[in-house]
């Protein structure tokens, strides 16, 4: 059984996330997500998420390819959530590329490409802007 956790916000859903989500999953035979909470979602995006975290949490475990959530306290717990959930593989999108590479102690750290022209973001933009 090889398991893969990764982590993230996921506000305002988009093919991205799927995207990342999905490709994660196919690295093993379970996926588990932590869920940034509010407090760390602001502290990473200096703005509130838009969903609050309750709805971002229930999104992500409705997806077919998650087998569990979680929230996701601080940055700086990485090393415990892995060894929590037993996880053999961390995925990071490559936004994050190189920044956990000192937990390849652990379990195996992989970044994959983010799709390109789509974040939480640029949703947000193109909104205001209509
Ligand atoms: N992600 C991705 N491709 C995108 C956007 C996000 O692969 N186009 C991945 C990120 O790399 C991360 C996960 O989805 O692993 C959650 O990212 P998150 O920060 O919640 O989404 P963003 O759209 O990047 O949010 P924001 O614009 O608020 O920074």
């Amino acid at each position: 059984m090889r398991i893969v956790i990764t982590f993230g916000t996921f506000d305002v859903f988009h093919i991205g996330h799927l995207s990342i989500l999905n490709r994660a999953r196919s690295l093993g035979d379970r996926l588990i997500v932590g869920v940034s909470s509010d407090k760390l979602s602001f502290s990473k995006k200096g703005r509130a998420p838009i969903y609050p975290q309750q709805a971002r949490l229930d999104i992500v475990a409705g997806l077919k390819c998650v087998d569990d959530v979680f929230l996701e306290e601080s940055l700086e717990m990485k090393k415990e959530y892995i060894r929590q959930f037993y996880a053999d593989v961390l995925v990071m999108g490559d936004d994050w590329g190189g920044r956990f590479d000192g937990l390849s102690d652990i379990c195996q750290v992989l970044y994959l490409p983010r799709t390109p022209s789509i974040s939480t973001t640029s949703i947000i933009e193109v909104v205001r802007s209509i």
